[in-house]
């Protein structure tokens, strides 16, 4: 990164301030996804690549912002922290220092670059990725006492009130708060979480990318987060006890049908009660070294995500279905919110590069487009990293 270092002091004017680098990766979800706002269980890993971010202090108030990804640069005030749709991409640090001036982190201002080696909008968190690494590096500059835990919750906040995507907590928390060579396991309304070793056999967590812009993901995610919402009133008429959705059991599905009396509404429910069996099966599975069963679970999973939440769509659903078929390929699944985006394969190390074959003709042949392959290990959460090349 001392590359990084070096466009940095040709952007900016030198200070007396010292430049540090941080890190947050991006996530994929193993299993467990649209649950998150549902009070249910979600099982992602953190990625090895993120968003690097160069931040050096200044003492007059303004934050200046550039992105080796993105031509435009942005700046603001500490005075004038309100949502710029022509700021794009600068509009996710501006949110994150209002919510840390609103949590009353004494912040001065500051000069940063940015490097992201996510895919934008390929649903691998990029918005998470540069959301936490902006408010881990700027509470750690402020020395602020956050614990990662609530800054993911920050993050969320952004997220929600200032770009206006009502996502819930599993991005921002897998970002924040992952391990290297695990995956975390996260109860979504009790927060308690388990760090569970990734131990995969002799096997690969391979990424595909649809390569489908995601359009009008964001209006189609909130407007399933509402249908939920919708579902769990019709079911508090008549069992007030129940909190989310996911306080029901499988064997509750049927006396609730009646209760939602919408044939919709139900399967959205459906999904999201049978998702968080299929994440806790996956979970233990993982545990007992049962990749077959861990496999199983992930197919089961896209299903649900396809016929009964209906958030995949033609190029997720190309490719989930080729790559079924290549042996060795023990599972597989549409990752992140959907509406295209990646999936995310289990895929045998022998085979790895034969399922990349046999999947892009297939894929292209359905589609017309080419997919992008990455083959991932789990990272470490968002941390500081050593910046060289500084004297
Ligand atoms: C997006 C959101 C998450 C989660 C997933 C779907 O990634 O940011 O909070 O809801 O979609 O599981």
């Amino acid at each position: 990164m001392a590359d990084l270092l070096k466009d940095f002091n040709l952007l900016f004017e030198s200070s007396s301030h010292k430049p540090r680098l941080f890190f947050a990766p991006g996530r994929v979800n193993l299993i467990g996804e649209h649950t998150d706002y549902n009070g249910g269980y979600v099982f992602p890993a953190a990625l090895t690549i993120g968003t690097y971010m160069v931040v050096r202090e200044r003492e007059d108030g303004m934050f200046h912002l550039a992105s080796r990804n993105f031509e435009q640069r942005v700046s603001f005030s500490l005075q004038n922290l309100t949502y710029q749709k022509e700021d794009d991409w600068g509009n996710y640090p501006k949110g994150i220092v209002k919510e840390l001036v609103a949590e009353g982190v004494g912040l001065k201002g500051a000069d940063i670059l940015y490097e992201g080696t996510i895919p934008n909008g390929a649903g691998l968190s990029s918005s998470a990725s540069i959301g936490m690494v902006t408010a881990y590096g700027l509470a750690t500059l402020g020395n602020a006492e956050i614990t990662r835990v609530d800054l993911a919750k920050l993050c969320q906040r952004m997220e929600n009130r200032f770009i206006g995507v009502n996502s819930g907590i599993m991005d921002q928390y897998a970002v924040g708060l992952c391990k290297e060579k695990h995956a975390i396991y996260l109860n979504t309304m009790t927060m308690h979480a388990e760090d569970v070793p990734l131990e995969l056999h002799g096997h690969k967590i391979v990424i595909t990318n649809t390569n489908k812009r995601r359009g009008l993901a964001d209006s189609k995610y909130n407007e399933r987060r509402a249908e939920c919402e919708e579902a769990l009133a019709r079911i508090q008429k008549q069992k007030p006890m129940i909190q989310t959705l996911s306080d029901l059991s499988v064997n509750e599905l049927s006396e609730v049908e009646e209760f939602i009396n919408d044939e919709r509404l139900y399967r959205r429910v459906k999904h999201v009660v049978t998702e968080n069996n299929r994440t806790t099966n996956a979970k233990e599975a993982l545990e007992a070294g049962n990749l077959t069963i861990f496999g199983e679970q992930m197919i089961g999973s896209h299903l649900s995500l396809k016929n009964d939440y209906e958030v995949t769509g033609k190029e997720l659903d190309s490719l989930f279905e080729a790559q079924r078929k290549v042996e060795g390929c023990v599972g597989t699944r549409m990752t992140g919110a959907g509406f295209g985006g990646c999936t995310v394969s289990i895929v045998k190390e022998e085979v790895v590069e034969t399922f990349q074959l046999q999947v892009a003709k297939e894929y292209e042949k359905a589609t017309g487009l080419e997919p992008t392959f990455y083959i991932c290990e789990a990272g470490n959460g968002v941390h500081e990293c050593e910046l060289e090349g500084q004297n």
